[in-house]
């Protein structure tokens, strides 16, 4: 059975990812129309990467004898000012994840809630590729500047920007 507190941060936790799934999901919608064909392919599967995270969080709680809470989740921002800002914004986005994944592993060593601490480790290790994946991609961005050929190609190549690993796991 799950502890009160255990389940309050896991549900938390269930709520931020499903806001994360949103945010993409807006993002993505965003660069399809501007013409990021790439870029928006490139979120739309994050954003169903948001929701396996969530669930797979769910269905632990709930295997676990807790409740998930289904989350309402509040609009994002839906105009970006190019690509570089919906970028900025994922990587501060996911630094507050990481947070958020410390917050709920410190929880369960508090509690000695060793088998959640166990299942969190996954977290851990994802939101390492997960930051270092918007790292790599301001890194690029910083280098296309504003020439709008290396903008094209950007976009272009995004989708092969992701480690194998990142491109074939979802939770
Ligand atoms: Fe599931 Fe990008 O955090």
């Amino acid at each position: 059975m799950l502890h009160d507190t255990i389940a309050h941060a896991l549900n938390q936790q269930i709520l931020l990812e499903g806001q994360s799934s949103h945010t993409y999901l807006t993002m993505a919608v965003w660069a399809e129309t501007q013409g990021f064909d790439g870029v928006a392919e490139f979120l739309y599967a994050h954003s169903e990467e948001e929701r396996e995270h969530m669930l797979k969080l769910m269905r632990f709680v709930n295997e676990r004898g807790g409740i998930a809470q289904v989350p309402t989740v509040e609009a994002g921002p839906t105009e970006y000012g190019g690509l570089k800002e919906v970028f900025e914004s994922i990587l501060a986005h996911e630094t507050k994840v990481t947070e958020s994944i410390n917050h709920v592993v410190d929880v369960c060593l508090q509690a000695k809630d060793y088998t959640t601490h166990h299942f969190m480790q996954w977290y851990v290790s994802e939101q390492i590729e997960e930051e270092g994946l918007a790292r790599r991609i301001l890194d690029k961005l910083a280098l296309a500047g504003n020439d709008q050929g290396a903008l094209y190609l950007f976009d272009r190549d995004i989708l092969s920007f992701q480690t194998p690993a990142q491109g074939s796991h979802a939770g």
